[in-house]
């Protein structure tokens, strides 16, 4: 019943982005000017409520434009109505939902929809991930220096020892291909596809990885903070890998990665 609310509560919110997707709608600023809120993100979010509390009424909810909703329950929908928003508003076709679903303080399910490349992602904790059904694993790949990585950036500058430029440079320097794609969700989702064999960020919230980083562990792969310890999403920091290269990421955000080149 959970993952069918889950399923229903993410195509919901997708359907609202099909709708306004290259179409008008209103677009504001919040903490910058280049981080955008779209009317999109509003009725997303209000199309995934409906659903949720029809069927749950009771449960607690964190979603990125409405906050907090505190109820007395111990399962939590975690929601970014729209992951990657600056490319939604400028028509480029990589965003998505994403819906985390945590119960007495673990993520139990997870569900990413890009509807613009028709992809779903979903996991269940102790069930594995899939991509539309079929079921997905992590890369093989077990050097970084051959690795394809991806990472996104913050909003404002992060002035910070071994802050996002700085370590995003160490890779490029190398000639290590680092993408940029503008989805937290979307980014852990094609680690977890093994399209990608890493990802790392310095400053995500719980609504951007909730979903995605139960995808990479459900998949076979390895997600930590910038310590190295078990990853929770309220907390800023994240590497998310196939596990094989991991520690070298973790070295490299840490600012202390001795590439060995082949
Ligand atoms: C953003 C995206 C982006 C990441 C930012 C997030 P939003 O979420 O996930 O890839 O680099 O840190 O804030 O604003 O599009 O929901
Ligand atoms: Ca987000
Ligand atoms: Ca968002």
């Amino acid at each position: 019943m959970l993952k069918q609310t889950l399923i229903n509560a993410t195509f919901a919110g997708a359907k609202i982005l099909k709708q306004y997707f290259n179409g008008s709608f209103t677009v504001s600023s919040k903490s910058g000017i280049n981080d955008l809120v779209t009317q999109a993100d509003k009725e997303s979010e209000e199309a995934i409520f409906e659903v949720i509390r029809g069927d749950y009424p009771n449960h607690f909810i964190l979603s990125e434009e409405a906050g907090e909703l505190k109820m007395d329950s111990n399962i939590k929908w975690i929601i970014d109505p729209i992951d990657g928003t600056v490319n939604f508003a400028n028509g480029i076709p990589l965003c998505c939902v994403s819906i985390g679903v945590e119960q007495a303080g673990k993520m139990i399910l997870g569900a990413v929809y890009n509807p613009f490349m028709n992809e779903f992602f979903f996991a269940q904790k102790g069930f594995g991930a899939t991509l539309n059904e079929k079921r997905i694993r992590v890369s093989e790949k077990d050097d970084v220096m051959r690795s394809c990585l991806v990472t996104g950036f913050p909003y404002s500058y992060l002035d910070v020892p071994n802050g996002p430029l700085q370590v995003f440079e160490k890779f490029i320097r190398q000639g290590i291909p680092v993408r940029r794609l503008g989805s937290a969700a979307i980014d852990l989702c094609w680690v977890a596809a093994g399209r990608f064999d890493g990802f790392y960020e310095h400053n995500l919230r719980a609504w951007d990885s909730a979903a995605g980083f139960l995808i990479v562990e459900e998949a076979g792969g390895k997600i930590t903070d910038f310590k190295g310890d078990y990853y929770s999403p309220y907390q800023p920091h994240i590497i998310a890998s196939n596990g094989k290269i991991h520690n070298d990421l973790l070295l490299a955000v840490n600012g202390k990665w001795i590439p060995v080149t082949p």
